[in-house]
């Protein structure tokens, strides 16, 4: 499949990566072009990753099966009233957090197939969680969630979700690192040197996702580490006075607030 993204800033960057990896097999690889209104940003994304740069939106549209809106979410009207008259019925699939499916189809024409998708950063590596909807994909749905499904794992979410599962997913990353960034600060702050510090902080929260994947139980890894009286107690104690649970729950209602303009 030929497929076109409709600005190459930070995501769409992150999804040619994705696609360019050498695991991917050459029968689920997608043939990459990429128009940006900053063609330093279209170099960039082909530099990086073999993608084909064209110089207009109608060129790119006319190269490709299948559009990828990844501009800013105040920019899509603009770029999708600049593109639907060329589009002739290919599909599109939106990136923009917080532009439903109805309004975006309000930009199009009538009977355009359209899909939604929030990618995280990790699908450059492969390892990405794409919350999906498949909106009026209809019969290209399968086609176009392969083409996507090589990023990592595909999860549908009912759309009037879909920002809670944004900020889960795709602002997760960012929580995530702040997360080991302190954890490895803490292990500094009792002595350790700081190379050390975050080969331990990073490698036990890698180990921990492991075991949480295989086992599905939070509860029981933290059981098995938290000896009665001992250390991890001890810490998790601390955790919990420190309100960790209700100031990760106000960050992803804030995170939600601030994506809905309400925030
Ligand atoms: N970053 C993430 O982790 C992430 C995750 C999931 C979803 N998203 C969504 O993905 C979209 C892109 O986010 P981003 O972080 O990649 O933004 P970004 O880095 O700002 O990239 C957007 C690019 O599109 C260009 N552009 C603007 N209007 C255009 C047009 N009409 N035609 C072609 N290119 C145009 C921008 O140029 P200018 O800078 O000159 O405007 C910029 O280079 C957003 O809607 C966001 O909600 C992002």
């Amino acid at each position: 499949m030929n497929v076109g993204l409709l600005g190459c800033g930070h995501i769409a960057t992150a999804l040619a990566e994705g696609w360019s990896r050498p695991d991917v097999p050459d029968r689920l690889r997608p043939s990459v072009w990429g128009y940006d209104v900053r063609p330093e940003a279209a170099a960039h994304l082909a530099g990086l990753t073999g993608a084909t740069v064209v110089d207009s939106p109608e060129a790119l549209v006319a190269a490709t099966d299948l559009l990828v809106v990844a501009v800013r979410p105040v920019e899509v009207q603009a770029a999708l009233t600049g593109v639907a008259a060329h589009l002739g019925g290919r599909p599109v699939v939106s990136l923009a957090a917080t532009v439903t499916i109805p309004t975006l189809l309000g930009w199009l024409p009538e009977g355009t197939p359209l899909g939604r998708v929030i990618p995280n950063v990790a699908v450059a590596q492969g390892c990405g969680l794409l919350v999906w909807a498949d909106g009026t994909l209809g019969e290209t749905a399968a086609d176009v969630r392969a083409v996507f499904g090589v990023l990592g794992e595909v999860t549908d979410v009912p759309e009037h979700l879909f920002d809670e599962a944004t900020v889960v997913a795709a602002c997760g990353p960012g929580f995530a690192a702040l997360f080991i960034e302190a954890f490895e600060e803490a292990g500094v702050a009792v002595g350790l040197d700081w190379q050390t510090a975050a080969d331990l902080a990073l490698g036990a929260v890698a180990g921990t996702v492991e075991l949480v994947r295989r086992s599905e139980d939070t509860g029981g890894v933290r059981r098995a580490v938290s000896t009665p009286g001992g250390m991890t107690i001890a810490g998790i104690e601390q955790l919990e006075l420190a309100r960790l649970r209700p100031a990760l729950m106000a960050a992803v209602r804030a995170a939600v607030a601030r994506g809905r303009g309400t925030g």
